[in-house]
C-alpha cells in the first residue's frame, strides 16, 4: 500500500484504489485554502500514479463529508478576493471533473455547500444513510462559488436544483436519491466496501476506454447535441486504435475473459 500524508488529507492506494480522506475534524472538514492545494497536489499525483484506476474521496470521522467553504475565510473576503477564491475553487474542483479515472464520493454526513460542489465534481456519488446535502450559502449572503450553481442543476434539473439553491434546505440522503443528487444510498458500515467493489467492477474494464467514456461525457456536456456526437465519434475512433479494443473483441469472440494493458496501439498511432 502506498501512502502520502498532507496537513488534512490523507492518501493511499491498495491494489489499483486511491482512498482520499479529508481530515480537518475541527471545522468539520471544511475547506480551506491549504486544503484545496493539498486536494490539487493529490489529484495531480494521482492523474499521473500508473498504480492507481480509481479514486474515493470521503471525509475523515463519522460527521461530515466536508460542511462547505472554510466561513472563517470567507467572512473576511473584498470583493476581489471573493472571486479568486471562487475561481482557484472551481479550477481545482475541474481538475477533479477532468481526471481520466473514474472519481466516486463516498459522502458521509454533512456535504454542504463546498463539500456538495466537491461530490458534484466527482463522476459518482454514493452516500451513506446519515449524509445530509445542501447548498446554505444563501443564508450566509452568498451563493455558491465552487460550480454548485452550474453542476448542480445540469446533474437534478434546474427546478429541483433552484429549490436548494433558493431554500438553502439540507436535504436527507434518501430525498438526495430521490431527486438524482446521489447514485445510491448504503447503510454507514457499507460506504467504503460499497464505494470499494463499484471502483474494481468498472477497473476490471478497458483503463483507456473508461478515459475516453469520461472525456466524451465531459466534452459533450457542454455542446450542442451534433457537435457532442462528432466528439463522441472520434473518441469511438480513437477507441477502435487500442490494443485493449482487438483483445476485447477477440475474447468474446474467443468466449473468454479479455486481458486488458491499458495501452494505445502504438503501431497504429505513430502511422
Ligand atoms: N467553515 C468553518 N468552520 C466550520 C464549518 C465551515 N463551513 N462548518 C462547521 N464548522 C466548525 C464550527 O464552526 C465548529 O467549530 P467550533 O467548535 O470551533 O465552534 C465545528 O466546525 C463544529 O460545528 P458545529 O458546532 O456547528 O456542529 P453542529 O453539529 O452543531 O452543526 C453543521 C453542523 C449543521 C454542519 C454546522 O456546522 C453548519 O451549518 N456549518 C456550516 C455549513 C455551511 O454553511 N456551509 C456552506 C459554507 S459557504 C460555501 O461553501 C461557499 C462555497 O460555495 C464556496
Amino acid at each position: 500500500m502506498r501512502t502520502e500524508q498532507y496537513a488534512n488529507l490523507h492518501l493511499s492506494v491498495e491494489a489499483g484504489v486511491a482512498l482520499l480522506q479529508i481530515a480537518r475534524p475541527e471545522a468539520l472538514n471544511a475547506l480551506d485554502a491549504r486544503l484545496l492545494d493539498e486536494l490539487e497536489a493529490a489529484f495531480s499525483s494521482l492523474r499521473d500514479d500508473p498504480e492507481t484506476g480509481a479514486v474515493i474521496v470521503t471525509g475523515a470521522g463519522e460527521k461530515a463529508f466536508v460542511a462547505g467553504a472554510d466561513i472563517k475565510e470567507l467572512a473576511t473576503l473584498d470583493g476581489v478576493a471573493g472571486r479568486a477564491m471562487s475561481l482557484r475553487g472551481q479550477q481545482v474542483f475541474s481538475q477533479i471533473e477532468s481526471l481520466p479515472k473514474p472519481v466516486i464520493a463516498a459522502v458521509n454526513g454533512y456535504c454542504l455547500g463546498g463539500g456538495c460542489e466537491l461530490a458534484l465534481a466527482c463522476h459518482i456519488r454514493i452516500a451513506s444513510e446519515n449524509a445530509r446535502f445542501g447548498q446554505p450559502e444563501v443564508k450566509l449572503g452568498l451563493i455558491p462559488g465552487y460550480g454548485g450553481t452550474q453542476r448542480l442543476p445540469r446533474l437534478v434539473g434546474q427546478g429541483r436544483a433552484l429549490e436548494l439553491l433558493l431554500t438553502g434546505d439540507v436535504v436527507d440522503a434518501r430525498e438526495a436519491d430521490r431527486i438524482g443528487l446521489v447514485n445510491r444510498v448504503v447503510p454507514e458500515n457499507e460506504l467504503l466496501p460499497y464505494c470499494r467493489e463499484l471502483a474494481n467492477k468498472i477497473m476490471a474494464n478497458a483503463p483507456y476506454a473508461l478515459s475516453l467514456v469520461l472525456e466524451a461525457v465531459r466534452a459533450g456536456a457542454s455542446m450542442p447535441l451534433e457537435r457532442a456526437l462528432l466528439v463522441e465519434a472520434g473518441l469511438f475512433g480513437l477507441a477502435c486504435a487500442t490494443e485493449d479494443m482487438k483483445e476485447g473483441t477477440k475474447a468474446f469472440l474467443e468466449k473468454r475473459k479479455p486481458v486488458f494493458r491499458g495501452i494505445v496501439n502504438r503501431q497504429r498511432e505513430e502511422r
